[in-house]
């Protein structure tokens, strides 16, 4: 499936026969540039790139309570999106898991369930990005149904007491566990407010995985429009996530959620359209070079009420350019409204996954 000769390539230039051995497949075909990562550890940046191609778990354990939003992160899946893809990206809801409190002791039971479907990932051989995901109240918005509300003073600090928990728990785990500090920081967190927060649950993982190769995004909902604003401290183990659905009004039509919705009918791709795919991309690509930090695209994905031809060439597209750019990602996502498997049917919604990886 994956192409590994350039990462080959790359592990006997840089001695790392072992991370390529435990790492297995590569996003980067011969021909390709590989990612900057003047500022990483060479473990890091072969991980960067062994992330290849993955999907993300959403709607699961990220909804207020599993169930919530339609779907449960039930085990032939995990054997479904294993058997195809080299990561899984596993959104969670820590926030409504843990004690309302400052010190935001997480709900064993809950706790118990996530390593469960890390450590059934795990045992198949992929790479799990274990994420926190939606935290209303942190980014200034409206607590959702099932959702429960805290002391605005304690909404940071349970973050960085959430991860200093999380990270303890998991430290033992193989390396191809790696943590993503937050989806799509954005709102109140804007800027400035997201580099002192990032670097805060940054030190408290760092206290229990001092090498653990950690994900962390710009703001702006990961959009690479928000890189130069985002300040990284001096950690030689991270990897930056973008998020990219250019473009928004094709992706998002239809979708209910936004205060203003998009009409539907809008299809893609024309050249006008690529650009904005490629443009975001490029950027990144830029930031990345002058940073040493290398790239992984989170997110991206068309809702289901564009037309299947357009989502089909979209996620090829996608797919295509970041590849180009020797970028590993995971779409958004496995079973939700953008989803490549469709639970009612049974089946992978074929046109969405070949495109991802035929
Ligand atoms: C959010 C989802 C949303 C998707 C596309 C994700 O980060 O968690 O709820 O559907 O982005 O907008």
């Amino acid at each position: 499936m994956m192409k590994m000769n350039m990462l080959a390539a790359f592990c006997l230039a840089t001695g790392l026969t072992a991370a390529l051995a435990q790492s297995g497949s590569a996003p980067a075909p011969s021909g390709r540039t590989l990612q900057n990562c003047n500022a990483v550890s060479a473990e890091t940046c072969a991980l960067a790139h062994a992330l290849g191609r993955g999907i993300n778990m959403g709607n699961m354990l990220e909804a207020p309570r599993e169930g919530d939003w339609g779907v449960r992160l039930d085990a032939p899946y995990i054997d479904k999106v294993a058997g195809v893809f080299n990561t899984v990206r596993v959104p969670v809801r820590w926030s409504n898991h843990a004690a309302p409190t400052v010190d935001a002791t997480l709900d064993e039971v809950f706790a118990v369930r996530v390593d469960k479907v890390v450590d059934a990932l795990l045992a198949k051989g992929v790479y799990v990005i274990l994420d926190m995901h939606h935290n209303s109240q942190l980014f200034g918005e409206r607590l959702l149904p099932n959702e429960f509300g805290v002391d605005p003073a304690v909404v940071e600090p349970r973050v960085v007491n959430m991860w200093r928990q999380i990270a303890l728990r998991y430290k033992d785990r193989s390396p191809k566990l790696v943590f993503e500090l937050l989806n799509e920081p954005h709102g109140r967190l804007d800027g400035e407010p997201w580099n002192v927060l990032a670097g805060r649950t940054l030190a408290a993982v760092r206290t229990s995985n001092p090498a653990r190769t950690v994900l962390v995004g710009p703001s702006y909902w990961n959009s690479a429009r928000d890189l130069p604003k985002l300040r990284l401290p001096p950690d030689r183990n991270l990897i930056v996530a973008i998020h990219n659905y250019d473009p928004f009004e094709f992706t998002h039509q239809g979708v209910t959620y936004l205060p203003k919705p998009f009409p539907t009918g809008t299809t893609c791709c024309n050249a006008t359209q690529l650009k904005t795919m490629t443009n975001s991309l490029d950027a990144a690509v830029k930031w990345s070079q002058a940073n040493g930090f290398p790239l992984h695209l989170g997110e991206f994905g068309a809702y289901q009420a564009a037309d299947m031809d357009s989502r089909e060439t979209y996620t090829r597209l996608m797919r295509d350019e970041a590849e180009r750019r020797s970028i590993g990602w995971t779409y958004w996502d496995f079973a939700s409204s953008y989803g490549a498997y469709s639970p009612k049917t049974g089946n992978w919604v074929e046109p969405i996954r070949r495109a991802l990886l035929d």
